[in-house]
């Protein structure tokens, strides 16, 4: 009986290991998946401050004066090095998105494509 138990914990674990690797195994089509092509504002970078910096980045007093919203400002903040150090957690920077994981290793060489493109509008 013990011996029993003893083999079925071992199952769970083996079966629990295996279900970490599947997950992992998982995660490399998806990065190959990220389309660099073409990165401009308009069609990639620009959904990706929707989606995580607006909120607290937009507005009459956007959080640490940033303006994430919109080309001009979002423009600035890339050029002075502020938008890259924050997103990457460079030393010296607020990591961002603020109290968040980093963002998606897609969404990150998306943003440095941008920057050292020059950051294009279209
Ligand atoms: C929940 C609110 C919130 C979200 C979401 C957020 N920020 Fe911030 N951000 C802040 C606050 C608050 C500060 C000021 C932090 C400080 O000065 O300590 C800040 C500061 C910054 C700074 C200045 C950092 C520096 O050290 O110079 C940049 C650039 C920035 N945010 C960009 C972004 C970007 C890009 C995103 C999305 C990926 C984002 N933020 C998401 C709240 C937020």
């Amino acid at each position: 009986m013990k011996a029993g138990s003893f083999i079925t914990i071992i199952l769970f674990i083996v079966t629990l290991s295996s279900c970490y690797y599947d997950n992992e195994e998982d995660l490399y089509p998806q990065q190959a998946e990220c389309d660099t092509t073409n990165v401009n504002y308009n069609d990639q970078i620009a959904p990706i401050m929707q989606n995580n910096c607006n909120s607290c980045h937009s507005g009459v007093s956007p959080n640490a004066g940033v303006i994430t919203d919109n080309y001009e400002d979002l423009k600035a903040v890339a050029e002075n090095g502020q938008l890259w150090g924050a997103v990457n957690h460079e030393p010296g920077y607020t990591p961002m998105p603020r109290n968040q994981p980093k963002l998606p290793e897609c969404d990150l060489k998306k943003i440095r494509i941008w920057i050292d493109n020059g950051t294009p509008r279209n």
